[in-house]
């Protein structure tokens, strides 16, 4: 590959990772801010010559991954009883979300002005998909489900489920125009960006067996080839515009804190288990890695990676600097995505 060569794929992965939460991020450093107020994206480069527009004008988004992405897909599609804070505070009825208020994703649909994302499975109501299809489920894995599994609608189904939607869509249309008042025309499907936000429930599955680093790894290799091929699968459908969020720090769940962090010495730094942020870390540099890869081999495709991890660290250990309200916007994007910076950072790409 020569240099010009690299240089493009390099240009292809871009990078979202937050700086400061509160206060405006140095514009000496800052490559490119999301304007969320403006909903309008500004290209400041220091390393880059040349400068790129990013809009985030997609007409349809498809959505995979578990309950950090959740908007009903699991409460559809088992019934899961979901009683407690959902949606109390912000939507003041059911959301169907395994948060009170609003995900991420709900935020990015509104930076992207489009309505929230209906669940797949969601069967009630004549939901319109006519600007994506959400098909994430709480629970969920990117390794294929098997009976013992609390969840079936793991990574391949929600594949299956996203081909199967496609192929019916495109029949539909073809009988009845006027569907496309519920459903994405077909060139949207090129057009769409694809979004990925799984990976948590394998990392914390894989701690509930004795189990050495090496096996880590070893297993995350494996979720990445199985991500991979997906990802592959979509493109060869005429998937272009990939949105990847890396896994958060898992080992900062309170859940898994009362489970592995009784004794004090498996903490890290920030009061989280540390194996299980460690194996979050490996997850996350074979991510990039694999993200790297799939450019190479996808001459057309565009992906933006997006820092979760170092985003909700943040938030965590630094808790006292954000106050009350950063307390109870800990799941929203809004604060973040005010002061996100997306850039390409060629220095971490190798
Ligand atoms: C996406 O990739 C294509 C080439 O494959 C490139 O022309 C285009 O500028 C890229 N878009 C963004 C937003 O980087
Ligand atoms: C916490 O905030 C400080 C000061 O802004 C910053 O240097 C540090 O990186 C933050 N911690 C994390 C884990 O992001």
């Amino acid at each position: 590959m020569d240099g010009r060569e690299k240089q493009e794929r390099k240009s292809r992965l871009l990078f979202a990772f937050a700086k400061d939460f509160v206060t405006a991020p140095p514009i000496s450093m800052a490559l490119l801010y999301i304007l969320h107020s403006l909903l309008k994206l500004a290209f400041l480069c220091s390393f880059w010559p040349t400068v790129i527009p990013l809009s985030l004008n997609y007409p349809a988004v498809f959505n995979f991954g578990d309950s950090n992405s959740d908007t009903g897909g699991l409460v559809a599609g088992k019934a899961f009883p979901m009683t407690q804070f959902n949606g109390e505070t912000y939507f003041h009825e059911p959301s169907g979300r395994f948060c009170d208020g609003r995900l991420i994703i709900d935020f990015l649909m509104e930076a992207m002005e489009l309505p929230y994302m209906n669940p797949y499975l969601e069967s009630v109501g004549s939901p319109s998909f006519q600007t994506g299809c959400n098909f994430a489920t709480g629970g969920s894995t990117i390794l294929p489900a098997n009976a013992a599994s609390t969840n079936p609608f793991s990574f391949n189904l929600q594949l299956s489920q996203f081909f199967r939607f496609k192929n019916r869509a495109l029949t539909l249309l073809s009988k009845d125009k006027e569907l496309q008042n519920y459903l994405p025309a077909e060139d949207d499907f090129n057009k769409a960006l694809y979004i990925f936000d799984i990976g948590q429930n394998d990392l914390d599955r894989v701690f509930y067996f004795p189990v050495s680093d090496e096996q880590v790894v070893a297993f995350i290799s494996k979720l990445m080839s199985e991500l991979n091929y997906g990802m592959k699968r979509l493109y060869d459908a005429g998937a272009r515009n990939f949105w990847v969020h890396n896994t958060g720090p898992l080992g900062c769940l309170p859940r898994i804190i009362a489970t592995f962090g009784k004794k004090p010495s498996n903490l890290d730094e920030h009061g989280c288990v540390a194996s299980h942020n460690r194996a979050a870390t490996v997850f996350n540099k074979k991510l990039h890695d694999m993200c790297l890869q799939f450019l190479a081999h996808s001459p057309e495709a565009n992906i933006t990676y997006v820092d979760i991890f170092s985003i909700k660290l943040n938030l965590i250990s630094n808790y006292s600097l954000y106050g009350k309200q950063a307390i109870n916007h800990f799941f929203s994007f809004n604060v973040l995505l005010q002061s996100i910076r997306i850039c390409f950072q060629d220095s971490s790409i190798h």
